[in-house]
C-alpha cells in the first residue's frame, strides 16, 4: 500500500470514528476515502502533511501500576516513574519504591514491571536494585536501549542530597534480556567523577540521525558544584561514558534565589535534523513560569548560552515532565498544566519540531499529578500494528504521591 492510500484509510477511519453513522456502511467509508483524497488532491497537500492531519490521540487504557501506602512490597511511597519501549517491542516501566517515607532521601529499591503485549498485562513488581537501609539513598534515573545490540542501560544516583553520607555516585545496571535480568550495580563514578549528578528522571536517547548516530546520551542536572544541565555520552554501545557539554546555572556554583537561571530535571529527544533539544525544569522560574528549551547541534558535545530558550505554551509548575520525538516527527509533551501547582497532567503534540503546539490538547487527569515520562510503540509503514503513546505519571485524589499510573495513546485514535 501506498502512503498516500493508507493515509486516506486512516483519514476514512478517523472520519468513521468521528461520525458514528458512517461506521454502518463499507461503501460509504470508501466514498469519503475517495472524496477525502480528491480534496488532498485539490488543496495540494503532500503525503507526509497527511500523517500529521490524522493524529488524533485517544485514550484506550488507563491502569495503576503502583499504589503507595505499604500495600506492595511494604513500600511507603512509589514516586518518580519512567518507561521505555525496548528495541524488540517490550514496554519497562520503573519507579522509586521509597521504603520508609515519601522523603527523596532515605533507602529505596528500584521497582520495575514489564509488558510484552502493548501494556495490556503487566508483570508483578520486580525490586532490581535495593540500596538497604542507607539514610540517602538511590535516585532515578534515566533508561536508554542500544537498537543496535537489544541492551538496556539504567542510570540512577546514590547519596544525591549528601545527607548522612558525603561522596555522591552516579551507578550503572544493564539487561542483555529485555529487562528480565540485571547486571549488578556498576560505579560510573570511577571514571566520571563523584560530581552529583542526577539522570532524568526520564529517559535517554540514541542518535537516529547524523552527527554521531548511534550515540547513547543520557541528560541530566547537579547541584552545587556542577549545577546545570549536562550529559553523559557513550558512543560505543554503552562500555564508556564520559561527560558532554553543560549549561551551568547562575550564579553558578552558588545557592539560587527565585528567578535566578537554574535549568534541572531534564528530558532530551532528536529532532529530524539530528540536533537534539532538552526540555528542563525550570526551577527558579527564571523569565517565566515555563520550560526550559535547550538545544544542542552537536549530540551534545557542547550545550551553549545561545540556544538556550524558553516555551511560554508550556507553562509548567517547576517539575519533571515527559517528552518524546516520533520517528514520524511528533513531539509529545506531558506536564501538570499549571503555573504554580502539580495538578491537570496534559498532554500537547507539536508537528513543528516543538517550536508550537497544537490547540488541541488531551487533559489526562484534572487532579493532583506530578513527574511523567513518555515512549511511543510506533505502527509499521503498512499500519498493521497502531502508533502508540505511553505515558507514565504520578496521579493522586488529594496528592500526587498516591500512586503511578499508566495511560495508553492511541496516535491517531484507533480503537
Ligand atoms: C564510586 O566510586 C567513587 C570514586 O572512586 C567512590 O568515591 C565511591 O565511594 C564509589 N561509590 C560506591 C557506591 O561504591
Ligand atoms: C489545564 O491545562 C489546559 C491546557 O493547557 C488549560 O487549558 C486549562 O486551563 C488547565 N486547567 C487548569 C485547571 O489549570
Ligand atoms: C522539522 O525539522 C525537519 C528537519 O529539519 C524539517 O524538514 C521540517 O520542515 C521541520 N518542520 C517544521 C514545521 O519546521
Amino acid at each position: 500500500m501506498t502512503g498516500e492510500r493508507l493515509g486516506s484509510a486512516l483519514l476514512a477511519r478517523a472520519w468513521a470514528r468521528r461520525t458514528p453513522s458512517l461506521r454502518r456502511g463499507r461503501g460509504r467509508v470508501q466514498a469519503w476515502a475517495a472524496l477525502v483524497q480528491l480534496l488532498l488532491t485539490l488543496t495540494g497537500l503532500e503525503a507526509g502533511a497527511n500523517d500529521f492531519s490524522l493524529v488524533q490521540p485517544l485514550v484506550t487504557m488507563e491502569q495503576l501500576l503502583w499504589v503507595s501506602g505499604r500495600q506492595i512490597g511494604q513500600v511507603d511511597t512509589f514516586r518518580i516513574p519512567l518507561i521505555t519501549v525496548t528495541p524488540r517491542g517490550t514496554l519497562l516501566a520503573f519507579a522509586e519504591a521509597r521504603k520508609m517515607s515519601a522523603s527523596d532521601e532515605g533507602a529505596k529499591f528500584i521497582a520495575l514491571r514489564r509488558s510484552t503485549n502493548q501494556g495490556s498485562t503487566w508483570s508483578p513488581t520486580a525490586f532490581i536494585v535495593d540500596d538497604g537501609e542507607t539514610p540517602d539513598g538511590l535516585n532515578l534515573g534515566a533508561v536508554v536501549s542500544d537498537t543496535e545490540t537489544g541492551v538496556v542501560f539504567l542510570i540512577y544516583s546514590l547519596c544525591a542530597h549528601k545527607a548522612g553520607c558525603s561522596v555522591a555516585s552516579t551507578m550503572l545496571i544493564w539487561s542483555k534480556d529485555d529487562g528480565i535480568s540485571w547486571s549488578p550495580p556498576r560505579n560510573l563514578s570511577v571514571d566520571i567523577g563523584t560530581e552529583m549528578f542526577a539522570p532524568g528522571p526520564g529517559s535517554g536517547i540514541q542518535k537516529r540521525h547524523e552527527p554521531h548516530k548511534g550515540r547513547l546520551i543520557v541528560c541530566g542536572h547537579g547541584t552545587l558544584e556542577r549545577d546545570g544541565v549536562s550529559c553523559l555520552l557513550s558512543d560505543d554501545h554503552g562500555a564508556s561514558w564520559r561527560y558532554g557539554g553543560m549549561i551551568s546555572g547562575i550564579p553558578y556554583g552558588q545557592p539560587k534565589r527565585q528567578n535566578d537561571f537554574n535549568p534541572d530535571e531534564c528530558q532530551p529527544y532528536e529532532l529530524p535534523d539530528g540536533s537534539v533539544v532538552i526540555n528542563a525544569r525550570n526551577q527558579n522560574n527564571y523569565h517565566c513560569r515555563c520550560r526550559i528549551v535547550l538545544h544542542s547541534y552537536d549530540a551534545c558535545d557542547t550545550l551553549r548560552p545561545r540556544d538556550v530558550t524558553f516555551d511560554p505554551e508550556l507553562v509548567d509548575p517547576v517539575v519533571a515532565a515527559g517528552a518524546v520525538a516520533t520517528n514520524s516527527g511528533i513531539v509529545f509533551f506531558s506536564n501538570p498544566a499549571h503555573p504554580e501547582f502539580r495538578v491537570n497532567l496534559t498532554l500537547r503534540w507539536s508537528f513543528s519540531n516543538g517550536t508550537s503546539w497544537q490547540k488541541e490538547t488531551v487533559q489526562l487527569w484534572p487532579g493532583p499529578s506530578g513527574y511523567s515520562s513518555l515512549t511511543a510503540l510506533e505502527g509499521n509503514a503498512y499500519g498493521q500494528q497502531a502508533s502508540q503513546l505511553y505515558v507514565l505519571y504520578e496521579k493522586g485524589q488529594s496528592h500526587y504521591t498516591e500512586s503511578i499510573s499508566l495511560v495508553k495513546v492511541s496516535i491517531y485514535g484507533e480503537l
